[in-house]
C-alpha cells in the first residue's frame, strides 16, 4: 500500500485545545473474551476510563470466545480479577481499591457470547444483536485476524452507513515478515477500509513516547540541532530482566527480532527520527512516520548480532537458561537479544548510525532512547577528559529526561567534570491511573488514528529487516549470560565504530 492510497484525514487532530470529550456511544465487541489481554489491560483500560468519565451512557462491551459461561459467570470473574489486582503490586494495574462505581458502569454494560471466531454463525448471531456504532476488538491469537475480519466482512458487519463507524482494532503480531504482513494488509482491506483498520503497538500508549514530538517540536533550541551536523548517534534500548514466562509457545518462532524490532523499537525510532509534520493531523503525522521508517537501509547480516540468554542470576536468584523453558526446545536457536546498526537514507541522519538493542534477562529493566551528540567543533578542550554531551529519553522504568554536560570542576585550573541534570516527569506532572490501553482504546472510540499503525508503516518496518529474517533462519545464536549486559558481539558492533552501550543498570 503507498501513502496515495491513504483516504485523506477527516480531520482529528491528536493536539487538544479543550476539554476531552465524552467518547460516543458504540459497541465494543472482544474476541478473546476469556484471554489475558481482556483481564490484565482492557479491562483496567475501561475501567480508568470510566473513571474519568470518558466513556459514553450508550457503552455495551460484548465478549466472545470459545468457552461455556454466562454473562453473569463472565462478570463474576472479570470483577474477582480486578479486585485481586489490588493484591498484586507486579500487574501493571494496581489500585489500592477498586471503586464500585466505576466498575459498576463497566460491569453492568458487560455481555458474554459463546461462538466460534471461525464459525460463520456467530458472525450471524453478532448482526442481529448490533446496530450502530461498533468496535471488534481482536484480542485474540494472531492466526484467527484474517479470518475473523473475513466473518465481519461477509455478516456486513463492517458496512458503515447512517453516520455509523464500525472499526476492527488488531494486536501485535502484524505478520511474520514482510511477505506475511503484506499478505495480512491485503486481506484485512479487502474487507474494510484503512481508516477504519486500527493496528496496535502499545509502545504507543506509552505517554513518554507520545511525549518526544512534544519534546522535539516544542521545544526550539531542539530542531536546529536534531540532524547530523551535530549526533554522533542514537542508542535505543528495551532490556528486560525478566525471560520468556509462560511464553514460550509462542516465542519459539518468534524470536526477539520479530516481537520486538520492526514494531515497538521502529516506533521509537521514527518518533525520534521523523521529519516535522506540517500539522497535527493524524494522517500528517503517520505520513512522516511512514516516511521515515521507509528510508531505513534494510540490514544486512554483518550489521547485527542474534543472542540467547543461558542459566544466570537474575536479582540474585539463580535462573534458567532459555533452552531450558518450558515449550522451548533443548537446541533452540531462537534470538532473546537482538542487536543492529541502523543507517537512514535522508538528509538529516545521513552518516549518522542508530543502534538498536532488545534483549530479556538482561542486567537490568530499561527502555530508552539516548542521543549522542557530537564534541564541540571548536577545539579549546580537544585532548581533555571531555565527556560526550547525551540526552536520555527515559521511557522505562522511569519516565523523564536526563542530559549529561560537561562543566568546569571547582579549582584553580580548568578540568572539566560530567554532570547530569535528570527530570522525573512524575515531579511535575500528576498523570491519571494508567496501563497504557486507555488512550489507545479512547482514540479509537473518538476515530484518532494518530497512534495506530498504518498499512505502509507495518510494511516498511518489515521490509527493513527482512533481509536479516531470512539470513538469520536457523543460524548460531550467541550465547550470554542471564543477568548480564548481552553478548560480547553486541559491545563489538559498537566497538568497531569506537562506540559503546550505555550500561542497562545503575552501579
Ligand atoms: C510485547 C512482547 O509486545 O512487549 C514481549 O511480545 C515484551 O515479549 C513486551 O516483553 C514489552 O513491553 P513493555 O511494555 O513491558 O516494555
Amino acid at each position: 500500500m503507498s501513502r496515495s492510497d491513504v483516504p485523506a484525514s477527516d480531520g482529528k487532530q491528536k493536539l487538544a485545545s479543550s476539554e476531552v470529550e465524552t467518547a460516543p456511544p458504540c459497541t465494543l465487541v472482544i474476541f478473546g473474551a476469556a484471554g489475558d489481554l481482556t483481564k490484565r489491560l482492557l479491562m483496567p483500560a475501561l475501567y480508568n476510563l470510566a473513571a474519568g468519565g470518558l466513556l459514553s451512557e450508550g457503552l455495551k462491551i460484548v465478549g466472545i470466545d470459545h468457552n461455556d459461561r454466562t454473562s453473569e459467570g463472565w462478570r463474576d470473574d472479570l470483577s474477582q480479577t480486578m479486585q485481586s489486582f489490588t493484591q498484586d503490586r507486579t500487574s501493571e494495574f494496581h489500585p489500592d481499591s477498586i471503586d464500585p462505581h466505576h466498575w459498576g458502569f463497566i460491569r453492568e454494560r458487560l455481555t458474554f457470547t459463546k461462538g466460534d471466531f471461525e464459525a460463520a454463525e456467530t458472525y450471524r448471531r453478532l448482526a442481529q444483536d448490533i446496530g450502530g456504532n461498533a468496535i471488534f476488538y481482536l484480542a485474540v491469537s494472531a492466526r484467527f485476524f484474517g479470518p475473523v475480519v473475513d466473518h465481519l466482512g461477509a455478516a456486513g458487519l463492517l458496512k458503515e452507513g447512517e453516520g455509523a463507524f464500525r472499526r476492527v482494532v488488531i494486536e501485535k503480531p502484524f505478520g511474520t515478515d514482510l511477505a506475511s504482513a503484506r499478505a495480512l494488509n491485503a486481506r484485512i482491506l479487502n474487507q474494510a477500509d484503512e481508516s477504519q483498520v486500527f493496528r496496535i503497538d502499545h509502545f504507543l500508549g506509552k505517554e513518554t513516547v507520545q511525549s518526544i514530538l512534544a519534546l522535539r517540536f516544542a521545544n526550539a533550541m531542539l530542531e536546529p540541532i536534531w540532524n547530523a551536523h551535530h549526533i554522533d548517534h542514537v542508542q535505543i534500548t528495551a532490556a528486560e530482566t525478566i525471560g520468556v514466562e509462560q511464553r514460550g509457545g509462542f516465542y519459539e518462532p518468534t524470536g526477539a527480532l520479530r516481537d520486538m524490532v520492526p514494531n515497538h523499537l521502529f516506533q521509537l525510532l521514527s518518533m525520534v527520527a521523523m521529519e516535522p509534520p506540517g500539522s497535527f493531523d493524524a494522517e500528517e503525522i503517520r505520513n512522516e512516520k511512514a516516511r521515515l521508517e521507509e528510508a531505513v537501509r534494510p540490514v544486512t547480516p554483518d550489521q547485527a548480532v542474534r543472542g540467547q540468554y543461558a542459566s544466570g542470576e537474575e536479582h540474585g536468584h539463580a535462573v534458567r537458561g532459555y533452552r531450558e523453558e518450558a515449550d522451548v526446545s533443548a537446541d533452540s536457536r531462537t534470538e532473546t537479544y537482538a542487536a543492529l546498526k541502523l543507517s537512514i537514507d535522508n538528509p538529516r541522519w545521513s552518516g549518522v548510525p542508530f543502534y538498536l538493542r532488545t534483549g530479556k534477562r538482561l542486567a537490568g529493566r530499561l527502555t530508552e532512547i539516548a542521543v549522542h551528540f557530537k564534541p564541540p567543533s571548536h577545539g579549546l578542550f580537544a585532548g581533555t577528559d571531555l565527556a560526550p554531551n547525551i540526552m536520555r529519553v527515559h521511557i522505562d522504568p522511569d519516565q523523564g529526561l536526563s542530559t549529561q554536560w560537561n562543566t568546569k570542576r571547582p579549582g584553580p585550573d580548568m578540568h572539566l567534570g560530567a554532570v547530569t541534570s535528570s527530570v522525573r516527569f512524575g515531579d511535575f506532572f500528576t498523570e491519571a491511573p494508567s496501563v497504557g490501553y486507555e488512550t489507545l482504546i479512547y482514540d479509537c472510540m473518538i476515530g484518532d488514528p494518530t497512534l495506530f499503525q498504518r498499512a505502509d508503516a507495518i510494511e516498511a518496518g518489515w521490509a527493513a529487516v527482512d533481509p536479516l529474517i531470512r539470513a538469520w533462519g536457523d543460524a548460531p545464536v550467541e550465547l550470554y549470560a542471564s543477568g548480564s549486559n548481552g553478548p560480547a558481539g553486541a559491545d563489538a558492533l559498537l566497538a568497531c565504530d569506537g562506540r559503546a552501550w550505555l550500561p542497562l543498570a545503575e552501579g
